[in-house]
């Protein structure tokens, strides 16, 4: 019986890597049976190294794949590996993503932001669903999905409520990003729906990572979480638990945002 095949974008630390280990270590995929995971990392080395040494539970297996979303030859040849590897794509998480407050040009810094968080996530899911994610494998079907890793911060609902969280924040166009990937999520929804893709907008919180340049010693003391945490909440929405939250943003804690 057939592996359920996932490829994390940006596997190799923060978030991405952390949903790794939460898929790796469950026993509770949708259908039961055990997760292979490509974990994208731009730095092919860095991912090897980690995925040797991984720990690995109940038959999960993991592989490290070279991937930059903003390279199509980095993204062609990713989508060559899995085909060889894997024949077929069954879960995209699209958690790669960049805020950077050190570019102090505003339209410089936009286009940046967007080459990474929107391009290169419309790039690799493009790349992915018009040849795997519609794949099914010859002995099973499979759930398919997509989940874009996503911000609360890109909530057009929220930026004027004085009493969502992140009211008093700037990082206009890490919010403009965001939000397009929103609609990005709602597009791919449409697209996909008579074929059974279920797509999600993902909200990891405010997480202790080093993410635009953080130290996550600091902002753990202010509050932020640790990235155990999405992860784990990244995989219940793999696992379907999120099933019956559409049109939001689904974040941690059961929470949920408007677009
Ligand atoms: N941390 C937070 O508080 C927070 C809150 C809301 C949303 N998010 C979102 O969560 C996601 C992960 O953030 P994080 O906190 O884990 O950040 P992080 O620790 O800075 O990790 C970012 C990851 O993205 C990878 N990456 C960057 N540019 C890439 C590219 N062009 N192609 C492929 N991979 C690339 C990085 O690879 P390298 O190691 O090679 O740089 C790294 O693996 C992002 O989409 C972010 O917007 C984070």
């Amino acid at each position: 019986m057939a592996s359920t095949i996932v490829l994390v974008s940006g596997g190799n630390r923060g978030i991405g890597l952390e949903i790794v280990k939460a898929l790796l270590e469950s026993n509770t995929s949708s259908d039961g049976m055990p997760y292979h995971i490509h974990l994208g990392s731009r730095d092919l080395k860095k991912g090897q190294d980690l995925a040797a040494n991984l720990p690995v539970a109940h038959g999960n297996t993991v592989s490290a794949i070279q991937l930059d979303i903003t390279s199509p030859q980095s993204v062609d040849n990713a989508v060559a590996t899995v085909e060889a590897e894997s024949g077929r794509l069954d879960v995209l998480i699209n958690n790669a993503g960049v805020n950077d407050d050190s570019i102090a040009d505003e339209a410089t810094k936009m286009s940046t932001l967007y080459d990474i968080n929107v391009i290169g996530t419309s790039r690799i899911t493009d790349a992915f669903k018009a040849k795997l994610l519609l794949t099914q494998p010859t002995d099973q079907k499979k759930e398919k999905r997509i989940i874009h890793v996503t911000s609360s911060m890109g909530s057009i609902a929220s930026r004027l409520n004085p009493g969502f969280e992140f009211y008093q924040m700037p990082y206009t166009a890490y919010r403009c990003t965001k939000a397009a990937l929103g609609m990005l999520t709602a597009c791919h929804a449409y697209d996909l729906k008579d074929e059974g893709v279920k797509v999600h907008a993902f909200d990891p919180g405010w997480v202790a990572t080093e993410f635009g340049g953080g130290d996550p010693v600091v902002t753990r003391k202010l509050g932020a979480v640790d990235p155990r945490v999405p992860g784990l909440a990244c995989r219940d929405v793999v696992e379907g638990k999120r099933d019956n939250e559409r049109g939001v943003i689904v974040s941690i804690n059961r929470d949920t945002y408007p677009w």
